[in-house]
């Protein structure tokens, strides 16, 4: 019996709501439609936990990430009985399930925010950050928002402006006020208590500010290491608007309370840092957030030697007696079906699953769902509008179930999804890939059903081993397993003896010897 925590072992899959499974006909997808789901994730795929993007009650101005109530469900969704249907259907399956966590800010209608708006001396004027203007009434300071524009928004009523580092209608919260811990912590308990297993922190490292709100520095030019556009936003060297040192206690205090549950409740972070000894100091000492979300790959250049260079600083940077975690898409950043090319997908499904850590699969991704093009002026996404080529629409599109009315994303008669889906979708959904043996989704199933069944992928230590250029290789549990990922279009010549696992071409004739072009091998001893 492996003695590792769940969230060691297990494979999260990211649903974002609005896009799994609409049950209502309204075109939004919903929580009863993600339990409808259950036996497809649970069973078919065979991940071990979900995280659900936010599904809380919300005016949609970031798309559930402005949260206007943190106990509720947004009637878009469903109720909170359909959560509690949802949350036991998932543990009779084994499962877990992690939600989103949102503490950087609430919505600009949330009742903390509309008292907070309503006067200067309302007692939870404080639970948000306000400042004066400047002497010219310009905001207080240069601070930017990642989505463009200010990050401060002047408030005609009280004469003060607030600050909001995403929307304007995404007002920061005030942590260094401790009625606001208390309020955060007690609503996050409303979902511990019901049994969560564990929370996904939104931009984890931003919620801490300096507190003297000093101006950031301003950069001659964008920095090298920015793999996304931000706009004015790269522009700035961000040492005061977020990272504040003060962000530690934060963790050790949401450990601790997590910590005070059983069975073991999880915590991963977003924390979008290239720095990887300020990235790893999230980890505490073990005892701040269980995992930072590491973006590494999904930032990367599609060859073997940038891949193999990420794992090297992951593996460098994570402490002793830390874990690792990897993703390859979300819903922040365009499809990797499109970012790296559909014939990389067998193998970047084989590096995910196979990598010492926790694999974070996004829905639509076991599919190699393209990224969709929605022009800038149809985006829907803020950052999208604010931004053009930022929008995150693109990736967020229905999942393909099958090749029925709306891909089996909506019952008959409803309503258009409230994105479109990809143009392919009569060929490439959940039904058309389970027929053929050789597609993306089987070589997911067999993925996951190894690893499920390996002691050694779940837990074994990691190696690079030498490999010919364009081949990325590693050993896992001390030379146990041999993986072999070949990148490029051409057929490699391996030094590898064994026996043949699971190669990604799904078929019978693989060798340990030959990678045949964009191949992955698992090797076991022969
Ligand atoms: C995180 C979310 C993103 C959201 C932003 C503001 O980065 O992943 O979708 O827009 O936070 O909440």
């Amino acid at each position: 019996m492996s003695t590792q925590p769940w969230w060691q072992t297990t494979v999260v899959y990211q649903i974002y709501p609005r896009s799994f499974r609409d049950t209502t006909g309204n075109g939004i997808g919903d929580l009863p439609g993600i339990t409808e789901k259950l036996d497809y994730l649970a069973t078919t795929l065979g991940v071990g936990a979900i995280w659900i993007s936010p599904f809380y009650k919300s005016p949609m101005a970031d798309f559930g990430y402005d949260v206007a109530d943190y106990t509720s469900v947004d009637p878009m969704f469903g109720t909170i009985n359909d959560f509690d249907v949802l949350l036991d259907a998932v543990h009779e399956r084994g499962m877990k399930l992690i939600i989103d966590w949102v503490p950087n800010h609430s919505s600009d209608e949330h009742p903390w925010f509309i008292e907070s708006r309503s006067s200067r001396d309302n007692p939870k004027r404080d639970w948000y950050v306000w400042r004066e203007p400047s002497p010219d009434g310009s905001p207080p300071n240069n601070w930017v928002s990642s989505f463009g524009g200010p990050a401060w928004n002047y408030d005609d009523h009280t004469g003060q402006y607030y600050l909001c580092t995403f929307t304007k209608k995404q007002a920061d919260l005030n942590w260094r006020n401790p009625e606001v811990q208390e309020a955060m912590f007690d609503d996050l308990m409303f979902w511990l208590d019901r049994g969560v297993d564990g929370i996904r922190v939104d931009v984890a490292h931003y919620v801490m500010k300096d507190p003297r709100l000093r101006d950031n520095p301003r950069l001659t030019a964008r920095p090298m290491t920015i793999t996304k556009d931000h706009g004015e936003y790269d522009m700035f060297e961000h040492l005061y608007d977020k990272g504040h040192v003060d962000n530690h206690a934060l963790y050790r205090d949401v450990r601790a309370l997590l910590d005070s549950y059983q069975p073991e409740r999880f915590s991963i972070g977003e924390i979008h840092l290239s720095d990887w000894e300020e990235w790893a100091s999230y980890y505490g000492d073990l005892d701040e957030l269980h995992l930072p979300f590491n973006f590494s790959l999904l930032h990367s250049p599609w060859t073997a030697a940038d891949i193999g260079e990420r794992v090297a600083a992951v593996e460098a940077a994570v402490p002793a007696g830390g874990w690792p975690s990897y993703v390859l898409g979300n819903h922040d950043d365009s499809r990797i079906a499109t970012r790296f090319g559909e014939q990389h997908m067998p193998v970047a499904a084989m590096l995910l699953l196979t990598l010492r850590g926790l694999p974070t699969l996004y829905y639509g991704d076991e599919l190699a769902i393209p990224e969709r093009f929605i022009p800038a002026e149809e985006q829907l996404d803020p950052h999208g509008r604010s931004l053009p080529g930022a929008g995150r629409d693109g990736c967020r599109t229905p999942m393909q179930w099958d090749n029925s009315h709306n891909g089996g994303f909506s019952p008959h008669g409803a309503a258009a999804p409230w994105l479109p889906l990809t143009d392919d979708w009569q060929d490439r959904n959940v039904a058309e890939q389970l027929e053929d043996p050789q597609s993306l989704l089987s070589l997911y199933r067999t993925l996951l059903s190894y690893r499920d069944s390996s002691a050694v992928l779940q837990s074994g230590d990691y190696r690079e081993v030498d490999a010919p250029d364009g081949c990325f290789a590693f050993t896992r549990g001390e030379g146990s397993l041999t993986i072999a990922l070949n990148f490029t279009d051409v057929t490699l010549e391996l030094g590898f003896s064994g026996k043949v696992a699971v190669t990604t071409y799904l078929d019978d004739v693989a060798a340990p010897g030959v990678l045949r072009p964009n191949e992955g091998l698992i090797i076991e001893p022969g």
